[in-house]
């Protein structure tokens, strides 16, 4: 039976890719760094991010992918005549694999955090702040067991893209997707009826400008595109699936408001919480794996379950981002080769889980190797906050914007000119100018930071 090559219908392309958008980017970092860079103030900027870069990005992918029917080197190249442009594509093949590798590694936690949820590790260790972080500690920096909840998680992740573009990623997505929206909406009901709930919900929405320094407004952008999965070719390969009288504007949009609209669902179930309990917000990454435990633990018996349905939702998001990231290095791999979907998967599978084994290693027992002076975690970490999402980003945009017909755009925009393109004088000022532009300062910056 010949593999189908695309999803099955508009609503199960949107759960895929509102899937791949909705990951640890929204529940775990974006509610930490809007409180740190001043709650609404942030959150006016990244809205203006996300929706006028971001779904800007979004849909270029989605042209180039469902344009060419390519993974992201051969759609470059078959789209203009200079084949230079693959290197783009190549670049963000790199990007892919090391976000991947050090996804990985942050979803084996998560899956340690849903196990000892269950087994009751996490309720064993009290109120007491500090057995709470010792314990984080030393587990992230242990040898076996991150090792092995990546390896699990990893598997997982592989079995799904084994199952194919339809009867895995897009059902999986379809069962997956409301079944988080029902875990958050089910924390934020809990989170906001404790007393004193108002003040998270301040800390959140009311803005506070002299927070927002130039570093904020730089991370708004970063988290934007980050957290909507642009910029590295993902959307490209998920634009190719795309079926083909879908309207990619309105494909975007949905996807682009539900990625945004989860974000907040997440900093609502979780600061008003955080705040009941009586504790600092400012855990920055230790939010979620030392404050929040010690939140559910004040709760009594119920903290068990809250806890367990936080940490589902965290791994849950965690995986529907990952199987698009597997995804895109398997379809590019089998594009490239005559091995197969599966075989390509398989080593894939293999060669992501040994750099993320890698990289589980350095935060512990291999902390000791250093790279530039960072342990390889962070180098990787850096490489992929600050160098590489935004190169293949800017790539991307200058292709579409400089260098891709401006007519094959508007006839794939407009379904062959059966759809009305209104935005289209906005949205090319915003492909071929500000993107760009906003582009090259986060770059330049980064360097200079
Ligand atoms: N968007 C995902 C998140 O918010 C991360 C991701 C980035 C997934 C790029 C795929 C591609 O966590």
């Amino acid at each position: 039976m010949k593999e189908q090559k695309s999803f099955s219908s508009s609503i199960g392309a949107i759960m895929a890719a509102v899937g791949s958008a909705v990951g640890l980017g929204n529940i775990w970092r974006f509610p930490y760094i809007c409180g740190k860079y001043g709650g609404g103030a942030f959150l006016i900027v990244y809205l203006l991010f996300v929706f006028l870069l971001g779904s800007v990005l979004m849909m270029s992918e989605f042209v180039i992918g469902r344009r060419s029917q390519h993974t992201p080197m051969k759609a470059f190249a078959s789209l203009s005549p200079k084949k230079g442009w693959m290197l783009v594509g190549a670049l963000s093949i790199v990007t892919v694999f090391f976000i991947l590798s050090q996804y990985l590694v942050l979803a084996g936690w998560t899956t340690e955090y849903v196990w000892d949820s269950v087994n009751g590790t996490v309720a064993s260790l009290g109120t007491d702040a500090g057995a709470i972080s010792s314990y984080f500690a030393q587990f992230s920096t242990g040898t076996w067991m991150p090792v092995l909840m990546l390896v699990i998680f990893s598997a997982i992740v592989l079995v799904v893209i084994l199952g194919g573009v339809q009867k895995g990623i897009e059902n999986v997505s379809k069962i997956l997707m409301p079944f988080l929206v029902l875990l958050v909406v089910v924390l934020c009901v809990r989170s906001l009826t404790l007393p004193g709930a108002g003040k998270g919900v301040e800390y959140l929405f009311s803005p506070d400008f002299s927070k927002l320094t130039a570093e904020g407004i730089l991370a708004a952008l970063g988290q934007a595109l980050f957290s909507l999965s642009v910029g590295m070719g993902t959307m490209i390969v998920y634009g190719s699936y795309i079926p083909l009288n879908d309207n990619l504007f309105k494909t975007a949009m949905w996807i682009t408001a539900s990625d945004t609209l989860i974000a907040i669902l997440a900093g609502l179930a979780i600061f008003p919480a955080v705040f009941s309990c009586g504790f600092d917000p400012a855990g920055g990454p230790g939010l979620v794996y030392c404050v929040l435990p010690n939140v559910f633990n004040t709760m009594g018996s119920a903290g068990t379950v809250f806890s367990f349905i936080f940490f589902l939702l965290l791994a849950v998001a965690a995986l529907t981002s990952a199987i698009s990231l597997l995804e895109t290095l398997t379809a590019w791999f089998a594009e490239h080769t005559r091995v197969g979907r599966k075989t390509s998967a398989v080593i894939f599978f293999f060669l992501s889980t040994a750099f993320g084994i890698l990289f589980s290693l350095s935060v512990g027992p291999m902390s000791g190797v250093k790279v530039i002076g960072l342990t390889l975690f962070d180098f990787v970490d850096r490489l992929n906050s600050i160098y590489l999402p935004p190169l293949t980003a800017l790539g991307t945009i200058i292709f579409f914007g400089w260098v891709m017909k401006e007519d094959l755009i508007k006839d794939e925009l407009s379904n062959h000119g059966t759809l009305k393109t209104g935005y289209y004088p906005l949205f090319r000022i915003l492909a071929r100018f500000v993107a760009p532009l906003a582009l090259m300062v986060v770059i330049i910056s980064g360097i200079l930071m």
